[in-house]
């Protein structure tokens, strides 16, 4: 039974965020909507999800005694961690000693907060396909590992980081020491450990968003969204659209595979699986348990959006993944490092015909920082990324 109290009154059912950021501020909405009282955690203060929630706290969640006293103080029923650098072993005490449940699960936000302990559970421990890849904790062992076992071409990545930081395609010898500087600089933590993985010269990638929910039998049932596709630039995310359009056996592939990682991890909750096709051929990449940057585009494409989804998911609610229309979406970045900037002709921007707009209200603006998102729905998913793309362009960021 799923009950919901009141928020702000003893009866209320509280969820706490750990990061709020774009996508944490979507499932705050959510969970707001339906009458959740909301705790929004993030490092700096104002974030995006910290505007929309009851309550918000800024700590560092990678250190464990901040995030052991706010968990303890504020008394949330869930913690949804929306990031990877949280001190997840931290976590996995809390919910063991039954202070809190974590989702999906406080093994899985430890499993997925580097790329090795996911890598290594996907690929050694349930044996699905993913690119050759080595460990490495020097440049020297790095040359070796390219020499001996993974070759070039091939992706040189810090264990720790997201949206690409840090990543580079080596194609040679002579870009090797490029490449680990690079990744010694982008990394988040700087343990100096690296993977460098085989390149894969896929056709295409998808993230494949997987719905873990409570059926009316009380049993957890796995639920797939339409796949998602998207165009990456070094790394990070810049364009998505949904359907697209797969092989039948890649996309029973795709799901087997996003069934098998996402069993695994168990727990409550929607899961961006990424994975890369070539003609029937499918390997998985990595995976997040919360809702991914790519399915931002379920904001118009479907009847509950990947947010809602999670928010559902997460309450022990029914689900419904069903598109309601092919559609895209278009990253919009800062494109100056100021604060407080503004964003002009936006409203050129909504008069594309089926397009609609998120802007994160991010208190500070980067060159390349995600500060808004575009979206576009039509029958034509052609055309929801032209119009997407057209939207996302005609917003015109500057300093205030
Ligand atoms: N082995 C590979 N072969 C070919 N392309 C790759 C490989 N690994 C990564 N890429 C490309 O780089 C992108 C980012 O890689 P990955 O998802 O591992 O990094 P990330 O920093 O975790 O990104 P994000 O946090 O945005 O998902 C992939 O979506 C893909 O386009
Ligand atoms: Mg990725």
């Amino acid at each position: 039974m799923t009950t919901i109290g009141t928020p702000l009154s003893p009866s209320a059912t509280k969820v706490m965020l750990l990061g709020s950021g774009e996508l944490g501020k979507e499932v705050l909405i959510a969970l707001q909507r339906l009458g959740v009282e909301t705790i929004a955690v993030d490092r700096y203060e104002n974030a995006p999800g910290q505007q929309v929630a009851h309550h918000a706290r800024t700590i560092t969640m990678s250190d464990p005694a901040q995030l052991k006293a706010l968990i303890e103080q504020e008394r949330p029923h869930l913690v949804v961690p929306e990031i990877e650098a949280i001190a997840t072993p931290m976590l996995e005490e809390l919910e063991a000693a039954g202070v809190v449940r974590v989702i999906p699960t406080a093994r899985a936000a430890r499993l997925t907060m580097d790329r090795e302990g996911i890598r290594r559970l996907a690929a050694e421990t349930l044996g699905l396909p993913t690119s050759p890849y080595v460990f490495c904790d020097s440049l020297a062992e790095l040359q070796a590992a390219i020499d001996e076992r993974i070759g070039y071409p091939c992706i040189v990545k810090p264990v720790m980081s997201s949206s690409g930081k840090g990543q580079s395609k080596i194609s040679g010898p002579a870009d090797v020491k490029t490449a680990w500087d690079h990744a010694m600089a982008g990394g988040r933590v700087s343990h100096g450990r690296v993977i460098v993985e085989g390149f894969i010269d896929f056709d295409y990638e998808i993230t494949q968003l997987t719905v873990r929910a409570v059926g009316a039998d009380g049993q957890v049932q796995t639920h797939f969204c339409e796949p998602i596709g998207h165009v990456q630039v070094s790394g990070d995310y810049v364009e998505s659209w949904q359907p697209h359009p797969m092989h039948p056996e890649a996309l029973d592939q795709s799901r087997r595979i996003a069934q098998a990682v996402t069993d695994n991890l168990g727990g409550q909750g929607l899961f961006g699986v990424e994975l890369f096709v070539k003609g029937s051929a499918v390997w998985f990449s990595e995976v997040s348990p919360r809702p991914h940057d790519t399915g931002m585009v379920t904001l118009c494409t479907q009847w509950q959006n990947e947010f809602e989804l999670h928010a559902r998911a997460i309450l022990g609610l029914p689900v419904n993944t069903a598109l309601k229309s092919p559609g895209a979406s278009a990253v919009i970045y800062g494109g100056l490092n100021a604060t407080g900037i503004a964003f002009d002709d936006v409203e050129k921007a909504l008069q594309v015909p089926q397009t609609d707009l998120r802007l994160f209200g991010k208190p500070e603006s980067f060159d390349k920082r995600r500060m808004g998102v575009a979206l576009a729905f039509d029958a034509d998913v052609e055309l929801a990324r032209e119009r997407a793309k057209l939207a996302a362009s005609l917003v015109k960021p500057r300093l205030a």
